[in-house]
């Protein structure tokens, strides 16, 4: 697969169930939540932290709508297709709500997420049915806001109360939690301060701030104590974390790093996504230091073309883009590199956009995500002169995936007969099989006993698939040297 489906485009299943914490309804009778996920990995975060906070206050989590007695669009406001999605479910969600309304069943709708916060009370007027609409940083009052809906009003909060936010979801979060997946994601990172003028993220998400270093141990070692293997650090921004550490100093995501990496049972660390120009010495250092942080990064570049770069706000040239790479591959040789790409921006000419092409040839990705430029209300993009063609957006769109895509396979290929370290993570489609992770993020598909999810054993690869890899177990050995790679032959 060259591009994910646009992030819009994928639903991501939210599992949010933590069954001991479901406390009754005074009678009895548990209420259910049913929350449907939209855009980047940080709505998947704010998903369950939503759930965990609705808990106490008796919901239940439910994977179906026309059971559940309030739903929650956790939404993206990225690209105009995922702020549209918006109400097109709404649209859905109002027939399912009166046929609940026929069996006398009442149903709560609230929106959350980054078109909560951009767009506010113009949502409930032009879907009436919703009941609530809150901003990524308000979700710790979830209970009080749906206490003021269930009056009859709507309810629109969409203040910005990051440390709130933080304080309370860590509190939520490190009450006893059963058994999770093996890999998670941890937020460290919130908001942003780059402005680049196609992107809503400054405005939705509001201004960069990073959790202290003891919240993020904290929530770590609660993680590793409920299973949990793979930590992924996320933030918009991730690698300008500047969180305070106990001592009052300021530490960088590469000395957070290798405070976790000392975190029993978090065997893998990953972070994503990261801005080419947070990219300091000390966590390129800590690429070529730490076995467990994984050799894969998201490294966004957004275009090849250094009049688009400007007109971007991105801040650097390729030219130092190159450079960054350089340095990144020259302290970590087996590092794969992923990025996003922009295609048609304002101004973008045939040049620029073969300067992208050129620029990725020349780095070489392991994958990469692209998208068709978006006009966002309110950002300096979406009036520039020289808007772009919609045809002449699909057609770069394509050729540029075709390039992406060939890269892609022959980095998949290139693992073929490799042994290398997997982490078993959940049961495949048929019986029998289980699916993990490489290294490098690949799905691994193989043979395994379902008692193995959970745990990282050494695999070989013996087939490329078109999305995944085969492998089969090396048996009698769980695990080779950090991610290190064993010739077939010493296996
Ligand atoms: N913080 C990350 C990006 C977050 S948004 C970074 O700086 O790279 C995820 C991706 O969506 C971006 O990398 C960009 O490729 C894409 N994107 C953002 N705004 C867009 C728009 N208006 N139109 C098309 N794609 C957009
Ligand atoms: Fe958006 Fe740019 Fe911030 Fe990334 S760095 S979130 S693209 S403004
Ligand atoms: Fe979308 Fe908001 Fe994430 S706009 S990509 S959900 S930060």
């Amino acid at each position: 697969m060259t591009s994910r489906p646009e992030a819009e485009q994928e639903a991501i299943p939210t599992t949010v169930s933590k069954k001991e914490d479901i406390a009754a309804e005074p009678n009895g009778a548990k209420r259910k939540v049913f929350v449907r996920t939209y855009g980047c990995q940080m709505n998947v975060y704010d998903s369950e932290r939503m759930a965990d906070v609705l808990a106490p206050e008796g919901y239940q989590s439910t994977e179906d709508m026309e059971d559940a007695d309030l739903v929650i669009l956790n939404t993206c406001h990225i690209r105009e297709k995922a702020a549209e999605k918006v109400y097109s479910e709404l649209g859905r969600i109002r027939k399912v709500k009166e046929e609940r309304a026929k069996s006398g069943k009442d149903m709560m709708v609230g929106v959350a997420g980054c078109v909560a916060q951009a767009e506010g009370e113009e949502i409930s007027r032009r879907a009436p049915i919703v009941d609530l609409v809150v901003g990524p940083q308000s979700y710790q009052k979830l209970p009080g806001l749906l206490d003021e809906a269930k009056k009859g009003r709507k309810v629109v909060e969409t203040e910005f109360d990051i440390d709130a936010k933080f304080d309370h979801l860590s509190e939520r979060a490190a009450k006893p939690v059963m058994k999770r997946a093996p890999s998670a994601f941890l937020t460290v990172q919130e908001g942003c301060d780059k402005f680049c003028t196609f992107c809503v993220v400054p405005y939705t998400r509001g201004a960069e701030v990073s959790r202290s270093v003891a919240q993020i141990v904290d929530e770590a070692e609660q993680m590793a104590a409920s299973g949990v293997r793979e930590v992924t650090l996320l933030g918009q921004n991730v690698n300008a974390y500047h969180g305070e550490a106990a001592d009052g100093s300021t530490w960088g995501l590469g000395r957070l790093l290798r405070r976790l990496a000392e975190v029993d049972g978090i065997d893998r660390l990953r972070y994503t996504t990261s801005h080419p120009r947070d990219m300091d010495d000390d966590l390129i250092k800590a690429h070529r230091d730490l076995g467990s942080l994984m050799p894969y990064l998201h490294l966004p570049v957004q275009s090849g073309s250094d009049k688009i770069l400007k007109a971007m706000n991105r801040r650097h040239t390729r030219d130092e883009y190159f450079r960054l790479i350089d340095r990144i591959r020259e302290a970590a040789p087996g590092l794969a590199l992923s990025g996003d790409f922009i295609v048609g921006f304002p101004g973008e000419t045939d040049q620029d956009f073969q300067d992208t092409m050129d620029l990725i040839r020349r780095v070489e990705y392991g994958s990469a995500f692209s998208f068709k430029y978006s006009q966002r209300p309110g950002t300096p993009g979406a009036t520039m002169d020289g808007q772009v063609p919609e045809d002449v957006k699909s057609a770069r769109l394509a050729e540029l995936q075709a390039l992406v895509s060939e890269q892609q396979q022959a980095f998949n290929a290139s693992r073929l007969g490799m042994t290398f370290d997997v982490l078993l993570e959940r049961k495949g489609r048929n019986p029998g099989q289980l699916v993990g992770k490489s290294p490098w993020l690949q799905p691994v598909q193989l043979d395994a006993p379902e008692d193995l999810i959970g745990s990282i054993q050494a695999v070989e690869i013996v087939k490329i698939g078109s999305n995944s890899l085969f492998g089969r177990l090396i048996a009698g050995q769980d695990e080779t040297d950090d991610f290190g790679v064993l010739p077939t032959s010493a296996a």
